[in-house]
């Protein structure tokens, strides 16, 4: 008896060594690039070690079982009436339970960590959308930058202040590894801190609607001289659209998301192309035509299920509560897509 419980012992060992390489040489994982994905890549690895040697604890036994002790040729007797065994029940509860109360401090102080507080942080302004990301940078001299990219300075962390403007979404860089829901009326917040230069996408990773798929922004990591010179770069571009009607249109769209849905060089979308529009003849699904100028636009903005363009029968924009000022610059914008 001693001799099988020698040998299960010795293959458990080599068979939990034998699954943990196997799956850490898989490459489950991208590549790590936050302060935040080094503490829980760490977590995980414990939790890989766990699970590699609880299923060798379980499957080797019950393999050497089947093998060993299997029924022989001609053996006709009943197998040996077991009663229990007080001391092995007590064993089997008390270590697993210290395991996961092991687990449990260590996962408390690993998520104290991954949310640790600098605060140095710079803080961006997060918005989702259906189906786009919009991020606000701190402002400088009264100029706000606006982009649909995440810009991040490495070695620097990034307090995002996050909300929505209509469902839930879920912002996600595997590559930070940390993940937060968006949720509309609410501030949800995140800090990462990168640590690896690099070229990433924000993806959604909450079932939001017909475009969820396509709700991914770049994200990217650069050295802070490049940021600086980005940022430079963003608000002059801001500055000078400021001053005209257009410029501020282009920059309140942006602002707002409406390209997640409006494509503005003809490519088709979740609503009509914005390419051409001004003065285009719109066939309507109640079968009239419309001519697209200031009205319509207007109106479009305003209450977007008025009038619905044929072959996009879904009504999914929401109204946007605009002011006439706003419109106008808009509508200024949408003229000069030809
Ligand atoms: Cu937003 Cu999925």
């Amino acid at each position: 008896m001693q001799r099988h419980f020698v040998i299960v012992g010795i293959l458990v060992i080599v068979m939990a060594v034998l699954i943990y390489i196997g799956l850490d040489s898989v490459g489950l994982m991208p590549v790590q690039a936050s302060t935040q994905a080094s503490d829980i890549d760490w977590m995980w690895n414990l939790e890989v070690i766990a699970m590699s040697f609880l299923f060798a604890l379980i499957v080797v036994p019950l393999v050497y079982s089947l093998i060993v002790f299997r029924r022989r040729e001609g053996d006709t007797t009943d197998a040996e009436h077991m009663e229990g065994n007080t001391k092995l029940e007590i064993t089997w509860t008390i270590l697993p339970l210290f395991v996961v109360m092991a687990f449990a401090y260590l996962g408390a102080v690993n998520l104290a960590e991954t949310r640790r507080v600098d605060p140095e942080a710079m803080v961006v302004n997060v918005t989702g959308l259906q189906w786009s990301w919009t991020f606000e940078y701190p402002p400088v001299n009264g100029l706000t930058v606006v982009s649909d990219e995440l810009h991040l300075p490495v070695g620097k962390q990034v307090l995002l202040r996050m909300t929505s403007n209509d469902v839930i979404h879920s912002f996600w860089v595997p590559e930070f590894r940390v993940k937060q829901d968006l949720v509309p009326g609410r501030i949800t917040e995140l800090r990462i801190t990168p640590t690896l230069e690099g070229n990433y996408k924000v993806r959604c990773a909450e079932l939001c609607g017909t475009a969820h798929y396509s709700m991914e922004k770049p994200v990217i990591v650069s050295s802070q001289a490049d940021f600086d010179a980005w940022m430079t770069e963003q608000l002059a571009l801001a500055e000078e659209a400021s001053q005209t009607p257009e410029g501020r249109g282009e920059a309140l769209v942006a602002a707002s998301g409406c390209v997640a849905c409006h494509s503005t060089n003809g490519s088709p979308g979740i609503g009509p192309t914005w390419l051409n529009l001004f003065g285009r003849q719109e066939a309507l699904t109640d079968g009239s035509v419309v001519t697209a100028d200031e009205a319509y636009i207007h109106e479009s903005i305003r209450a977007p299920q008025a009038k619905i363009v044929a072959g996009f029968e879904n009504q999914l924009m929401p109204a946007y509560d605009f002011t006439d000022e706003q419109i106008a610059d808009i509508i200024a914008y949408i003229k000069t897509l030809k």
